[in-house]
């Protein structure tokens, strides 16, 4: 039996692969390489020591997906396939429907049909909008404000009505918080395409001299130094919640929904500063204005999935951030052309 996990080539796919090799999953990758390289899947292999299929294909592809349900033996999916630039999905908001919304159904319809009805979602923090109260627990008021928070809300619902019209479905959606950090072997990470829209890797690129400053985006926030507050969470305790929700959903049914994160919140300047500390490197910024859609502090409640899934985000910002610098300054080019 093997686990598709669909955008395995991205990255929290690619660390999320990782894991589920080195604990003795066999695993499937679909991926259209639309924002990711084919050079992370040999590193995963070189890193894991372990072989696994990799179809480079569309979600919205129905032939090429039905191909890999007939030749495979699939037991569950994990679903990381999507695009997930907010600036972008408001330029182009159908591209975002249409890749994220249509790609996932279609994915359940072929999974009906083959007849695995057992799934790992990837929602965002984004489904919380513009949070009243941090921490934000799973029973928070639920807002898209853009339309890529929009595709995860939609998409939240869809599974949900696909479990009220078929209770033998097994589903975990899982509402991510902000990822960073990489893999501690220095061999696989974040590598944008462009110029980096998130914090981490804006910072790594800096620290390695592709860009002069960091541009601080508003410091009159309600926070403890003005600047914006978030929940960093390592990628690799990030994919080692992956395997505890694997290990939930496989033998129940049911549709339940987990925020992953640490569940404390640090400022820009907080991680500027925790970066410069573990890597002696100086980070320049300047606060300009606030970036349109940004909210003032976003953090987890993590108590649900500490007590249902029994996992916790162990690795510190400090190990994320050595992690992130040791990511870029071993790969200055990412994983190359
Ligand atoms: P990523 O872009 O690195 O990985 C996504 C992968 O999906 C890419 O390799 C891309 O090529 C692939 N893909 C996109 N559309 C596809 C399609 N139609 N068919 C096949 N492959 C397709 O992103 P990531 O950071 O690894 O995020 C993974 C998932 O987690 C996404 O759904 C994202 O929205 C969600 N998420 C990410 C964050 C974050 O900060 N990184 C936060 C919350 C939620
Ligand atoms: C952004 C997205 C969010 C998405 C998340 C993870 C927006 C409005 N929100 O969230 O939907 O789920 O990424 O992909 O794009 N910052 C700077 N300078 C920079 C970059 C960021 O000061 O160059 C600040 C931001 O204002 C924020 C913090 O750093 O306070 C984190 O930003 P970022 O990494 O983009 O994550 P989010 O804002 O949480």
């Amino acid at each position: 039996m093997s686990i598709l996990v669909t955008g395995g080539a991205g990255y929290i796919g690619s660390h999320t692969c990782i894991e589920l090799l080195s604990a003795g999953y066999e695993i499937v990758v679909l991926d259209n390489l639309s924002n990711s390289k084919p050079e992370v899947l040999k590193r995963i292999s070189e890193l894991t020591k372990k072989d696994f299929k990799f179809y480079q294909a569309d979600l919205l592809d129905k032939t090429t997906l039905e191909k890999v349900f007939s030749e495979n033996n699939i037991e569950a999916v994990i679903h990381f396939a999507g695009l997930k630039a907010v600036g972008e999905s408001i330029e182009i908001p159908l591209h975002y429907y249409h890749n994220n919304i249509t790609g996932t159904l279609v994915l359940c319809q072929t999974m009906k049909k083959y007849d695995v009805k057992k799934m790992i979602f990837s929602s965002s923090a984004n489904v919380y909008g513009v949070p009243k109260l941090v921490p934000i627990t799973e029973t928070s008021p639920l807002s898209a404000i853009n339309p890529y928070g929009r595709t995860k809300l939609v998409i939240e619902k869809i599974l949900g009505d696909l479990y009220d019209s078929d209770n033998s479905w097994s589903i975990a959606l899982l509402r991510y918080f902000n990822p960073i950090g990489a893999h501690e072997s220095g061999r696989i990470g974040e590598d944008p395409n462009d110029i980096p829209n998130n914090l981490m890797p804006y910072i790594n690129q800096v620290a390695i001299g592709k860009r002069d400053k960091l541009n601080v985006f508003g410091n009159d926030y309600d926070t403890h130094d003005g600047t914006g507050v978030r929940d960093y969470i390592h990628v690799v305790d990030l994919a080692k919640g992956h395997l505890k929700a694997l290990e939930m959903i496989i033998p129940i049914t049911g549709i339940d929904v987990f925020n992953l994160g640490t569940g404390t919140g640090y400022s820009v300047l907080d991680l500027i500063k925790s970066y410069e500390n573990v890597t002696s490197k100086k980070i320049p910024y300047t606060f300009t204005h606030r970036r349109p859609g940004d909210v003032d502090k976003s953090y987890a409640d993590i108590t649900k999935a500490n007590k249902i899934l029994g996992w916790k985000a162990l690795k510190s910002l400090e190990d994320m951030c050595y992690d992130s610098w040791r990511w870029q300054k071993n790969n200055p080019n990412g994983y190359g052309k």
